[in-house]
């Protein structure tokens, strides 16, 4: 890696979460010298990029660095020569993820980006075009580090760390970084002397213990979370409490997206209520969406404005900005990743991702060994990691058995009868996106 002048890619450049890696990479531009960036899309991403592409450029001129942005929609010109790749892409745009969220609630069961029926699409999409990038990078950028951010961040980190031949790979959510700051403002102490053992899978990754100066703090976190229903969730997920006895007796500090796994039935109707107000997230975030991209238009506008606070990423730069950050610098500080297990958590094969704490070399994440998780979530974690591989065989080989087979043993859905009846749907109408399914339909 160069000493100076790194060179970062964006692809999914057009995304109107850019501002918010801007401003990272601004803020630590003296520790991290960034020499140029490149914001990639796609032809129908072409307008957006310019948008926020051109508000990328005002904010760099406003913090006079001498930062270079660059807009294209050619990857492979932008890959050449990359210091630090990260990922931000949507297959299907958000109409698909509209797709994902309402075809499983007319079956009654729950739509989400990432998990159950509406993650599983979503990973089918993706896995195939991240592969693809990732052979780019082979010849283009060897060196590089792939950091993904795309959903689901856990099965596409895991599809490029086992059936790609890029190995420095890591996968990055704004989860945990949501719940240290969560759990610092409910226990009123700065979040620099908070610690967080993380551990299990992304968007199902628990505390395992909390620390404040290095004493175990969980107790009492998980007292005043019972309390306080909306400071750990995320502006995504509706904010529901949790009954004090299950919490005293979990002992973990759950992510918010447990809850569609402790409180399935209520996010189903929390769910199917909004989708008949408001919209379901998708749709809230497409109005969401057209109204930052009329601020960004704005040529006086050179920062990130506040509104994106009503997205879900929040917090989502600092993460990236730390990690890129500190393995620029060999830092070795601690911080929860998406990596290869390599027998940090036992009872999850070796070669899968976990989202876990690690220290943060110039190497590379190594995680901190975790050994048998609790009892009580063990079987969960299992069930979703056997669930995610399956859901990656089959993305890659258009395998509709497999398929059938990924979606049933997932316990958001929990029916092959069912299972079948969204597959088919599902498949039929993200078509577009699911080459590989429809080259094999011998396999039906
Ligand atoms: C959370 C998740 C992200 C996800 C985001 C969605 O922050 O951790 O993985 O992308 O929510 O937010 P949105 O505003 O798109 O619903």
């Amino acid at each position: 890696m160069k000493e100076k002048g790194l060179k970062i890619v964006t692809i999914g450049g057009g995304s109107s979460y850019t501002p918010e890696l801007m401003e990272g990479f601004i803020k630590r531009y003296h520790e991290l010298p960034v020499e140029e960036i490149w914001l990639v899309d796609i032809e129908e991403g072409k307008e957006k990029l310019e948008i926020v592409g051109s508000l990328a450029r005002r904010m760099v001129e406003k913090a006079r660095l001498p930062i270079k942005v660059h807009l294209t929609l050619n990857r492979k010109e932008a890959l050449k020569d990359a210091d630090f790749v990260t990922t931000q892409i949507r297959v299907g745009l958000l109409e698909a993820r509209a797709k994902d969220e309402r075809i499983p609630m007319k079956f009654g069961l729950i739509g989400q980006e990432t998990n159950g029926a509406g993650g599983f699409f979503k990973a089918l999409r993706t896995i195939p075009v991240i592969l693809e990038i990732c052979e780019e990078m082979e010849t283009l950028c060897p060196d590089a580090w792939l950091i993904n951010f795309t959903n689901p961040a856990g099965m596409i980190t895991e599809a490029a760390l086992r059936h790609s031949r890029i190995h420095k790979v890591v996968g990055l959510c704004n989860v945990p970084i949501g719940m240290e700051m969560g759990a610092a403002k409910l226990l009123g102490v700065d979040a620099s002397r908070l610690r967080i053992d993380f551990a299990g899978l992304n968007h199902l990754v628990y505390g395992l213990d909390v620390f404040v100066d290095g004493i175990s703090v969980k107790e009492r976190l998980l007292s005043l979370l019972t309390e306080s229903i909306d400071t750990v969730t995320m502006k995504n997920i509706h904010a529901m409490g949790w009954e004090p006895a299950f919490l005293k007796a979990l002992d973990l500090f759950p992510c918010p997206y447990h809850t569609y796994y402790y409180k399935t039935k209520d996010m189903l109707e929390k769910d199917w209520e909004a989708s008949k107000n408001v919209g379901t997230r998708a749709e809230v975030v497409k109005s969401l969406e057209n109204s930052l991209f009329e601020l960004y238009k704005d040529p006086d506008l050179s920062d990130k404005p506040p509104e994106l606070e009503q997205r879900g990423g929040a917090y989502y730069s600092d993460a990236a900005c730390r990690l890129i950050h500190s393995i620029y610098t060999d830092k070795r500080d601690i911080q929860p990743v998406n990596t290869k297990n390599n027998g940090a958590i036992m009872g999850i094969p070796a070669d899968s991702a976990v989202e876990v704490s690690c220290v943060i070399t110039r190497d590379g994440p190594k995680p901190f060994a975790v050994g048998e998780l609790p009892i009580a979530v063990q079987g969960l974690v299992q069930t979703i990691k056997s669930f995610e591989r399956v859901t990656i065989d089959a993305a890659i080989s258009g395998d509709y058995n497999k398929a059938l087979l990924a979606l049933t043993i997932n316990p958001l859905i929990g029916s092959d009868r069912l299972a079948k009846q969204i597959l088919d749907e599902m498949l039929e109408v993200h078509k577009a996106f699911l080459p590989k399914f429809f080259k094999n339909r011998s396999n039906l």
